[in-house]
């Protein structure tokens, strides 16, 4: 018999969390499929960055169950989901302004070694890899540039550049182009194409219904902790609910 290979790489089942009072996710239910990207949307304050903390393990579930693959990582701190195989961007930028692009990516690779004030020297096979990446995303020019001379747009595709760079297999991207110039904003949706392209499965928040519904596979719509809708973006971007939710905005 063949090895089982299942079709979701992620489930979360009934997922419950509230802040002091605040259902902030209040029974949440979904699937990743793998080789797919998958979309949270919703109006702020839905609870769909709750979420991805849940997911990540950066809060513990008051409920529910998340699986990844065939583990049961409810439980697992957060050391161990990205050790499973999860790499995340987060929604405020985490990048080292002071350090160039190549060193933030160092950084990340091998931050236990790194040494701020000497700088570490990347190994051969890092350095290869940091150089693979970069010319993936178009940033080679850029290797030795700090982050602070980078427009805003440029960091957050650092930033999902970084996501990729460390060993995974699921990618969490939460409002990669929330707050970039429409031409940035295109680069990074071509980007995410060509990773999808390479058989990466990638969970995406985005806040934007018009970005979204050219890139996504499946959309999960939030709103005030709960899903309202869940299907593909033709079905989604009809749904009389979600419209509504986004009106009341
Ligand atoms: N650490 C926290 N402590 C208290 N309340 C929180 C915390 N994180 C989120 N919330 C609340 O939970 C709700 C959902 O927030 P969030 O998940 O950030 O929404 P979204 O990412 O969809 O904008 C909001 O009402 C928010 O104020
Ligand atoms: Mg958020």
């Amino acid at each position: 018999m063949g090895r089982l290979i299942l079709n979701n790489l992620l489930e979360i089942k009934d997922l419950h969390k509230s802040f002091s009072g605040v259902n902030a996710v209040d029974g949440v239910t979904f699937e990743v499929e793998r080789g797919k990207i998958t979309a949270l949307i919703g109006p702020n304050g839905s609870g769909k960055t709750t979420v991805f903390n849940l997911i990540s393990g950066i809060l513990e579930a008051d409920s529910g169950e998340i699986n990844f693959e065939t583990n049961a990582i409810t439980d697992l701190p957060i050391h161990e989901r990205a050790r499973l195989g999860m790499s995340r961007m987060f929604q405020q930028s985490r990048l080292f302004l002071n350090l160039t692009i190549k060193d933030n990516l160092l950084l990340a690779l091998d931050g236990r070694n790194f040494n701020l004030f000497t700088r570490s020297k990347a190994t051969a096979e890092q350095a290869r890899r940091i150089q693979d990446i970069l010319e993936l995303f178009e940033l080679t020019k850029k290797i030795n540039v700090q982050v602070k001379a980078l427009s805003f747009g440029q960091r957050r595709l650092i930033e999902i550049a970084r996501a990729y760079l460390l060993p995974h297999k699921l990618i969490l991207l939460d409002e990669p182009v929330a707050g970039v110039t429409p031409h940035l904003r295109d680069d990074i949706t071509k980007f995410l194409i060509m990773l999808r392209e390479r058989g990466e499965t990638m969970l995406i928040i985005e806040h934007d219904m018009n970005f979204v519904f050219n890139l996504a596979d499946k959309v999960i719509v939030m709103d005030a902790g709960v899903c309202i809708a869940t299907g593909k973006p033709e079905d989604i971007r009809n749904d009389a609910k979600v419209k509504e939710a986004y009106l009341g905005e």
